[in-house]
């Protein structure tokens, strides 16, 4: 069989592994020419499936969606199914947050949208000076231009040359990430100070009258591997966004909607920010469609709502499938599936349980000393496992080496799909080796069992290459 490809993407002209299908946790890949059974999704792709493979439900959700729905351009005539969507994410989220939705069909298009929504506000609220977008050094925001243009990592800097201007329109503050740069002996209060110095420092020095908002995924994802914002760290964010008439976005594609709230609802940010604390606009994707329809969003705060209301009221031109009215009906259908049957509640609980036996099993227990493994972070459904040449030091390994990418083979090897990504340790330099782990909400506790044996077996293996190769 041929393994020349004619799809233009990651390994040009050759073919990746081919999904088969698959059926709750588990599918069937083909390989290079292999089939391989009983493949335990230990990532649902990059953190999108809700439901876990062949939801039954979702067939008929599907066809009632095909049976109701016929395309419009959206800004001149609309469905009934994007309101209720977006009525819906309102309602199960903290009442007074948002306002208003658009949905579109990606992560990144979601973000392209929100810089344009704040620009567009700053006019509504007759503030043209105010161009600047601030966000992240090792951060990821998506694969158009403006969007890697608020991003940083080996993805954005392959083409600084075309991103949008980085010294004087997208700024980047330093990365908030305890594990490395949190100080020996420096506590979580100081530490979240630093971050907040620099971020003041950053507003001040190019005139707060210019900066239109801050930037941060809740909890970070591919660039960063699920860092956690340590206590105070948002909550700092929100106070000075207010104090210099800054909007807050924060880009929830990959860590939100269901994937790691505390309350069986939607928000990844009601973990960290304080009660009456919300963001002005977020971004959101992945689980919304779990995987069976290309749909992602934006939420809009009432504060926004308002100023276009008093403003221009208007927002000229959209996507063709903006509010697409099939994808939305497929997403509540979606939605209220997950809801109804406690799904993201159940994410919360048995991801939570994963991340504390992963530790337990590679980080914490009596074997752990001489594994590769420096950090086990997460929250809720998404977890991420850093690999370090030296646990002590925390140094990386050598970047040819690919620790990240050897170690979801060797994932495969022991039958479990997770993602490996470098870059961690410095965007620049592309070090720091980890996988991540965002498994379907569907999970049960023998499901997690099966997830953290296969991933233990997978470090041990890799452990065992790396002495081989020497570089260890
Ligand atoms: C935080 C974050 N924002 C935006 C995106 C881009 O989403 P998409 O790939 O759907 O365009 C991603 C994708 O992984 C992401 O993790």
């Amino acid at each position: 069989m041929s393994t020349d490809s004619y799809v233009f993407q990651s390994v040009i002209n050759k073919k990746p592994p081919h999904v088969l299908g698959g059926k709750g946790v588990r599918m069937t890949i083909e390989k290079d020419g292999v089939v391989y059974d009983d493949i335990v999704d230990g990532v649902t792709g990059a953190a999108v499936g809700a439901l876990g493979w062949g939801d039954e439900d979702v067939l008929k959700i599907i066809n009632d969606a095909a049976k109701n729905s016929s395309y419009t351009y959206p800004s001149l005539i609309g469905n009934q199914a994007s309101e209720d969507l977006a009525k819906f994410y309102i309602d199960h989220s903290p009442k007074g947050a948002f306002a208003s939705a658009l949905w579109c069909c990606s992560g990144s298009e979601s973000n392209e949208n929100a810089l344009k929504i704040i620009r567009q506000y700053w006019l509504e609220r007759g503030k043209p000076k105010k161009t600047k977008f601030i966000s992240r050094e090792t951060s990821y925001h998506g694969f158009t231009l403006g969007a890697l243009s608020i991003s940083s990592n080996g993805r954005a800097e392959l083409f600084k040359e075309v991103l949008i201007d980085q010294e004087n329109t997208c700024l980047k503050m330093p990365v908030c990430f305890p594990y490395r740069f949190q100080k020996e002996g420096q506590t979580t209060e100081e530490y979240v100070q630093e971050l907040m110095d620099a971020l003041e420092e950053i507003i001040l020095k190019n005139d707060p009258e210019t900066i239109a908002s801050v930037t941060v995924e809740t909890l970070p994802g591919s660039s960063l591997g699920t860092a956690p914002p340590p206590p105070g760290y948002l909550p700092g964010i929100r106070r000075l966004c207010d104090k210099y008439d800054i909007l807050m976005h924060l880009d929830e594609v990959m860590c939100g909607t269901g994937r790691a709230n505390p309350n069986g609802r939607l928000n990844c940010w009601e973990n960290f920010l304080e009660p009456g604390q919300f963001p002005d606009i977020q971004t959101v994707g992945k689980t919304l469609g779990s995987g069976y329809v290309t749909i992602a969003g934006i939420l809009v705060g009432p504060k926004i709502k308002d100023a276009y209301v008093k403003g221009s009221g208007q927002i000229i031109g959209s996507h063709t499938y903006a509010s697409h009215g099939f994808n939305c009906a497929v997403a509540l259908g979606i939605q209220k599936k997950i809801m109804e049957n406690g799904l993201t509640k159940n994410m919360f609980e048995k991801g939570n349980l994963m991340g504390e036996k992963l530790k337990e099993a590679l980080l914490l227990g009596k074997d752990c000393e001489n594994n590769i493994v420096g950090d086990v972070r997460g929250i809720g459904g998404f977890w991420s496992i850093e690999f370090v040449k030296n646990k002590k030091t925390k140094e990386p390994f050598a970047k040819k080496l690919d620790v990240g990418h050897k170690m979801q083979d060797f994932c495969f090897k022991n039958k479990i799909n997770v993602m490996g990504m470098q870059g961690s340790c410095s965007y620049k330099t592309g070090e720091g080796d980890f996988i991540l782990l965002a498994p379907s909400f569907i999970i049960t506790e023998e499901d997690v069992d099966e997830i953290v044996k296969r991933t233990v077996q997978a470090v041990k293996d890799c452990t065992e290459w790396l002495k081989e190769e020497g570089a260890l």
